[in-house]
């Protein structure tokens, strides 16, 4: 019987992740279990930095971007004795059951500690929504609107000065915020990692833009595209074939610094909820995701080492619209 639980972030920090501990916390106070946090995700079960959580404690805090709790990415949890490391700080603390906030590689973790049999649920939180068990995940709503707001400045900036703009976007290998952002944002052209686009595409896409009397051109460039912005910039500098002058803009961590919108809120509350409440009727080694709307759990044996496509619709939709 589960008396006592502890919560970590771990990967890239993701806006709502907060909302996801107070939720992690106040559930499962509800329950009548202690609740510890870990300090820097998988590190802070290394090296046993556990702090109790109440619910004031974790008063004030869902309104705030990033994690209260810190986050890191540990080299050494990934080894077999770093993980049985962990499991005896785990034991030595007399807690019972993990909840691990975060993305493809800390839910990959989170297999790995089920698989030695201890009880863990994930909570699905990735700016990148590459993972499989949850339609969106947590942080994904917010960046995308941060980086909407970027998109819409620089093309403001691009009109003035009749430019053309290539934007690039973070999710890692996966060019899901691009392609939102580049629909949302009404780009010329959206540069992303499932499908290939090369620089001569990019380049014919800018100069028929010019040739159409646009003011702008804007490009919006996956990091995990084959040609990211850096690369886009380096192929043009030997050429001046576009009409437009050219500038680029990346918008890296600035995705992942902002405040939760409401959407990030609620779902991390949500999803927050569902895991503890799974710990609760004995059911471990589930991802708590976000399917059609519902809070749903998926075995972490489904879906770690895999990761989400993109709706090819959406895709196509994205090549339509940009005239
Ligand atoms: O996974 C989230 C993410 O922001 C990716 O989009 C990006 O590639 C990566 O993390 C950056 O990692 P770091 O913060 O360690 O530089």
């Amino acid at each position: 019987m589960i008396q006592r639980i502890a919560v970590l972030t771990s990967g890239g920090d993701a806006p709502g992740m907060n909302a996801a501990i107070r939720s992690v916390t106040r559930t499962a106070l509800e329950q009548g279990w202690e609740v510890f946090g870990v300090r820097q995700g998988y590190a802070g079960l290394l090296g046993a930095t556990f702090v109790p959580l109440n619910a004031r404690s974790v008063g004030g805090i869902i309104q705030q971007g990033g994690t209260v709790l810190g986050s890191a990415r540990s080299q050494e949890f990934m080894t077999e004795a770093g993980r049985k490391k962990a499991l005896h700080h785990l034991a030595e603390q007399g807690i019972d059951a993990l909840v691990v906030i975060g993305g493809n590689g800390s839910q990959t973790g989170a297999y790995a500690l089920s698989q030695m049999g201890f009880p863990v649920n994930g909570v699905a939180s990735t700016i990148d929504n590459d993972l499989v068990g949850s339609d969106i995940t947590i942080g994904v709503d917010t960046a995308l609107n941060i980086a909407l707001e970027a998109i819409d400045r620089l093309k403001v900036t691009a009109s003035s000065h009749h430019r053309a703009f290539l934007i690039e976007v973070m999710g890692r290998k996966s060019g899901y915020l691009a392609l939102m952002a580049g629909i949302a944002g009404g780009a010329e052209a959206i540069v992303i990692p499932e499908f290939e686009t090369t620089p001569e595409q990019v380049a014919d896409v800018i100069r028929i833009s010019y040739e159409r009397g646009k003011s702008h051109a804007i490009i919006v460039v996956a990091e995990g595209a084959t040609y990211d912005a850096d690369k886009l910039v380096q192929y043009f500098a030997k050429r001046d074939e576009l009409g437009f002058e050219l500038r680029a803009t990346t918008l890296g961590h600035i995705q992942r610094g902002g405040a939760p919108g409401a959407f990030d809120r609620l779902l991390g509350t949500r999803l927050a909820a569902c895991a503890v409440e799974a710990l609760a009727r004995g059911e471990y080694g589930v991802l708590a995701g976000s399917i059609g709307g519902r809070m749903t759990t998926t075995p972490l044996a489904e879906i770690v080492g895999k990761t989400k496509a993109l709706d090819p619709d959406l895709v196509r939709l994205a090549g339509i619209l940009a005239r």
